[in-house]
């Protein structure tokens, strides 16, 4: 009788493709927060120049790392996680392929239509209405090949990590198609179907949303299995776990508002997203602990585990980003911080902090055992990386922040005869030397993802790709 194996390919091939679109995405950051010292840094380029203008690599940026980045890191983990936890193969290798092909090309068609300025002009949701059909078709694709799998498993329960992918899966699915509801009149162009506040609405509850379950709720499930796996030491409470899960999944639902403050959406609404996204700090800082605590009795292993390193640091982020979201979502405190620096460096304590962090501990833990190696080639270089990234993110978040207080507080101050203390201009001025330094801390993370795809590219050529590992005998029953 043939052993019974898992399926690693897709796994690999996504794993993979995590670092090429990280390092693609991230050099498209490093572009825009060059544009923003030099506007015309691009503008010598000839026909090339409006296909690189800030307005449109921005979105490229976005997508690239959140979809690209981000999306391919989750379909490796998740995949690879379903089926150590649930101790069976995948439901469908031909499905299991079409979900990467058809991935890859959905980014290629982004990368391709947003420099050309095809856009619906919607967040996180620009793409136009042909490749949003194929996103759905995917995605589906993919929620068969998931939950097929939990459905075939060998093991009693399912572990915590398959809920989170579980409830990422099923969300992703409801709003991608409920936003992306719109009027085709060509090949590239579309109305949505909602319109006003209404269409607002509808866009902030998916944003908030990609937010909360692209970027947050799937990153935990990949955290509940990496983190103990590299700690060597069970969850620290699986109780906490499924607590965590409900009420995260409960409440971000209803915190999209928090967008759209001080709009012309009805106040009970705004005041509404509000007061849940205060609530939220439970359930967020409930998941950072559960995951920090794994480590009792394994702290020693932070001195010299640089894959731990990048893993509790990204837990610290997920803190910090979800005690200032809350934060920022009280009235009073987005009337200053709204339109301003502030934001980007919240997003990017979230992005660079938590989402990439917790994504690059994860492919040093996978990237060897998909190529039968015990360990990446070097693991000093790792620990370079770890350094070179946490300096980067705390430069880029920290000017950020400075530049966005600054900014808020220059535009709503005023004279004693009601004047405006500062021109707006004179507020641009004042960014200057906090966009050097983000430039700089943005240089030093890039750097930090071609040192590992180097130390990728070792480890992978000295090893052998394992496409079909095998499922271990005592649970083949
Ligand atoms: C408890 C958790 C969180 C809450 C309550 C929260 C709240 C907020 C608030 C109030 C804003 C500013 C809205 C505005 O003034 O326009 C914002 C923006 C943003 N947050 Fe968070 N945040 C949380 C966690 C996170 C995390 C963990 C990430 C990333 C992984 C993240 C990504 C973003 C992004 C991308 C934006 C910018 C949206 C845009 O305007 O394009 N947030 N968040
Ligand atoms: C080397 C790393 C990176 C650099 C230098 C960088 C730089 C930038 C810059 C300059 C902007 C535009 C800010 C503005 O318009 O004022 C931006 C926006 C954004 N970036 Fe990054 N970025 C990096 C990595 C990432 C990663 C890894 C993610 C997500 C996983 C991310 C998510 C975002 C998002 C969501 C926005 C839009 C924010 C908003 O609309 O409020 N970035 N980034």
């Amino acid at each position: 009788m043939e052993a019974a194996t898992y399926n690693y390919k897709v796994v690999r091939q996504f794993a993979i493709m995590t670092v090429v679109w990280g390092i693609v995405g991230m050099l498209v950051g490093v572009i825009l927060s060059a544009q923003l010292i030099w506007p015309n840094l691009t503008d010598s380029l000839g026909p090339l120049a409006p296909y690189l203008s800030y307005g449109r690599i921005r979105p490229l940026h976005t997508n690239a790392v959140i979809f690209a980045f981000g999306g391919s890191a989750l379909f490796a983990a998740s995949l690879f996680i379903v089926q150590r936890t649930c101790q069976t193969r995948l439901l469908s290798d031909g499905l299991a392929s079409f979900v990467f092909w058809a991935w890859q090309l959905v980014i290629v068609l982004a990368a391709l239509t947003l420099p050309m300025g095809l856009t619906s002009a919607k967040e996180y949701a620009e793409l136009e209405w042909p490749i949003d059909i194929l996103i759905a078709v995917v995605w589906v694709a993919y929620a068969i090949l998931f939950f097929g799998t939990v459905m075939k498993r060998k093991t009693q329960h399912i572990y915590v990590s398959n809920w989170f992918f579980g409830a990422y899966i099923v969300t992703i699915a409801v709003l991608h198609i409920t936003n992306s509801i719109e009027l085709p009149i060509t090949l590239t162009k579309s109305y949505s179907a909602y319109a006003g506040v209404q269409d607002a609405m509808v866009q902030w509850w998916y944003a908030h949303n990609a937010v909360g379950f692209f970027l947050t709720t799937a990153f935990l499930g990949m955290m509940y299995y990496f983190i103990p796996k590299q700690a060597g030491r069970p969850i620290y409470s699986y109780r906490l776990s499924i607590v965590h899960f409900w009420s995260l999944s409960f409440l971000y639902m209803w915190a999209g508002p928090h967008h759209l403050l001080y709009t012309a959406l009805p106040d009970w609404a705004q005041s509404l997203g509000m007061i849940f996204s205060v609530m939220l700090i439970a359930p967020s800082w409930g998941g950072m602990i559960n995951g920090i605590m794994t480590l009792s009795g394994a702290w020693h292993k932070l001195r010299t585990d640089p894959i731990l390193k990048f893993m509790v640091t990204a837990l610290s982020f997920y803190g910090m980003s979800t005690f200032e979201g809350p934060m920022m979502s009280v009235k009073t405190v987005n009337a200053l911080s709204h339109y301003t620096e502030w934001n980007i460096a919240h997003v990017h304590s979230g992005s660079l902090g938590w989402v990439a962090m917790i994504t690059i501990g994860c492919m040093y833990y996978l990237i060897p055992r998909l190529f039968g190696r015990e360990e990446m080639h070097s693991v000093k270089l790792i620990n370079t990386h770890f350094w070179i990234s946490t300096i980067g993110v705390v430069l880029y978040i920290a000017s950020m922040w400075i530049a966005g207080v600054a900014q808020g507080l220059m535009w709503r101050a005023t004279n004693d005869d009601g004047t405006l203390t500062y021109s707006f201009v004179q507020s641009v001025v004042t960014m200057y030397p906090f966009y050097y330094i983000r430039l700089l801390g943005g240089l030093m993370f890039f750097t930090g993802m071609l040192l590992m795809a180097w130390n990728v590219w070792k480890t992978v050529s000295a090893g052998k790709a394992v496409n079909d590992a095998r499922i271990p005998e005592a649970v083949q029953a």
